[in-house]
């Protein structure tokens, strides 16, 4: 009587264990799933979806792109004179405009300059553009003659004592 007691208390606790096995075997499933899902699909629970990617502020640069204020060509800061469009057309497309600017060369150096684009940065023929955008450059940049400071003048010079 007292080992039948013990045999069905013994089976209790192992249904108990069981049962336990098997839900943390559904409960693990269950998030096992989730988790693979939210792999494959992780905007799932992002329920805020993501606007900025209208067109609207493209077209308002866009728009702006030429705008030109105290004759400074605003999205480039090139000098607006004949030669500009050229030059913004040719000179802007790989690297910055301000490179082109913090230059300052005679025409032979900027032939040269151009050239060293050609054969080594993939540079197209400019054509008769070359010409025009080199008097550009020259013309409203020219090189600085000196290459020093002016000397001082009308200097009120005190006496060291
Ligand atoms: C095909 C691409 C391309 C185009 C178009 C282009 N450049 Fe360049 N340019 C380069 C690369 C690449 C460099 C090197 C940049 C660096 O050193 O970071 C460079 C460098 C320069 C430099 C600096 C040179 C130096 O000695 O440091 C100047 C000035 C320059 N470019 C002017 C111009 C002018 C003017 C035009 C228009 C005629 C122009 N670029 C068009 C690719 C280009």
């Amino acid at each position: 009587m007292k080992e039948d007691t013990n045999k069905s208390n013994l089976k209790k606790e192992f249904e108990k264990v069981y049962r336990l096995a098997i839900l943390t075997i559904v409960i693990v499933a269950i998030f096992g799933l989730i988790i693979g899902y939210l792999i494959i699909n992780p905007q799932f629970f992002d329920f805020k979806k993501d606007d900025s990617t209208t067109e609207l502020p493209e077209i308002a640069i866009e728009e702006d792109f030429d705008k030109i204020e105290n004759g400074i060509h605003v999205s480039t800061g090139f000098v607006d004179a004949p030669g500009m469009k050229e030059t913004i057309q040719n000179c802007t497309n790989c690297h910055s405009s301000k490179l082109v600017l913090q230059n300052r060369m005679t025409a032979e150096r900027w032939k040269a300059t151009i050239r060293w684009m050609q054969e080594t940065q993939n540079l197209w023929d400019l054509g008769a553009n070359e010409d025009i955008i080199i008097d550009y450059l020259t013309t409203n940049y020219p090189p600085k003659e000196k290459g020093r400071r002016a000397a001082l003048t009308d200097i009120d010079w005190y006496e060291l004592k």
